[in-house]
């Protein structure tokens, strides 16, 4: 390297490569090939009111079926991760298949249930010691449902849980075992990766969009899960970060394994409708509680009618 940005031949490197006839070339190649021959119908239905600020204890499984079509802007959600986790009313430890048997069923009724624009996103860290890369095979998975890839973070944890030493091959490249500091969020669009909404409902301000759309967030775990009695929580920057960067004030968002309801608890702070569903009484009960602490909840409003 000689002046920095160039390279050994000194050639700037820094700028971006310029590709000859791009448009063409991406005509030939075919943007998102994979999902092009949907069928998902470009119409919404609304969020009927007893499911709309509501926390729903229950199978997500069941919950979902009761939905309308087409009636949600943003899903998102971390499901079990299958790590042998203590969570009080479901063994989070199933043979694989199943596993993933029981999360697809949830996320085909996300999918049907998504408005056209939509978006999922999943929060995801594969179990590496068991080799099964949870988050290729989700992302197969919506592909396969014809969903659009609009493409992955990476959340830097900065080191959190990463305690694993690979003794049993020390220096040797008999199997090191790798280890990871950081999770994914894998985000999937229903039909088109433009959402409607209007502009005077965006509310991310210049310089968050600028940091947030480098898609590696650096943010610490969620800090209070002993408070609140749960192994596994997000923390509620990244639900922040996640609803202001993809969805509009007035959206309605679902969380299917909502917890402790971080992702409503954002929803509610940032002026967006939700439904939270959770499995175990216990966890739904904490959600309600860190919802009712705040003044807004249920008193008014979220937007007012011509917002
Ligand atoms: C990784 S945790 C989500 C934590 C949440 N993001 C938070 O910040 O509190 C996954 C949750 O899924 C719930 N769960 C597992 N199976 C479920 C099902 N079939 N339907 C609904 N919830 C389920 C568990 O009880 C657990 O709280």
């Amino acid at each position: 390297m000689g002046k920095q940005g160039n390279n050994s031949a000194g050639k700037d490197n820094t700028k971006e490569r310029k590709v000859r006839n791009r448009k063409q070339k991406e005509a030939t190649r075919g943007k998102h090939y994979y999902a092009n021959t949907h069928d998902f119908r470009n119409e919404s239905h609304p969020l009927p009111a007893e499911f709309t600020d509501k926390i729903i204890c229950g199978d997500s499984r069941l919950v979902l079926k009761q939905l309308p079509d087409n009636c949600i802007d943003l899903i998102f959600t971390s499901p079990p991760y299958n790590f042998g986790l203590d969570y009080e009313d479901t063994e989070d430890a199933f043979a694989w298949d199943a596993y993933f048997k029981m999360l697809f069923s949830i996320f085909d009724e996300c999918i049907r249930i998504l408005k056209y624009g939509g978006r999922i996103i999943v929060n995801v860290q594969p179990l590496f010691s068991d080799y099964i890369p949870t988050h290729h095979l989700i992302s197969q998975y919506f592909m396969r449902k014809k969903l659009i890839w609009k493409g992955e973070i990476l959340w830097e944890k900065n080191h959190y849980n990463c305690k694993y030493t690979a003794w049993g091959s020390w220096k040797s490249p008999s199997s090191p075992y790798l280890k990871y500091t950081w999770e994914f969020l894998e985000i999937f669009c229903k039909g088109s990766l433009k959402k409607s909404g209007d502009a005077k409902n965006a509310d991310i301000d210049a310089e968050s969009f600028k940091t947030w759309v480098t898609a590696k967030w650096t943010l610490a775990p969620e800090r209070q899960m002993h408070k609140f009695k749960h192994p596994a929580m997000f923390p509620e920057e990244l639900a922040e970060r996640v609803l202001k960067l993809f969805s509009f004030r007035g959206d309605i968002i679902l969380d299917p394994f909502v917890g402790t309801g971080t992702t409503c608890l954002s929803a509610l702070k940032n002026q967006r409708r939700f439904l939270g569903i959770d499995i175990s009484p216990e966890y739904c009960r904490t959600a309600e509680d860190r919802l009712r602490i705040l003044p807004i909840f249920r008193e008014s409003p979220i937007l007012d009618e011509d917002s």
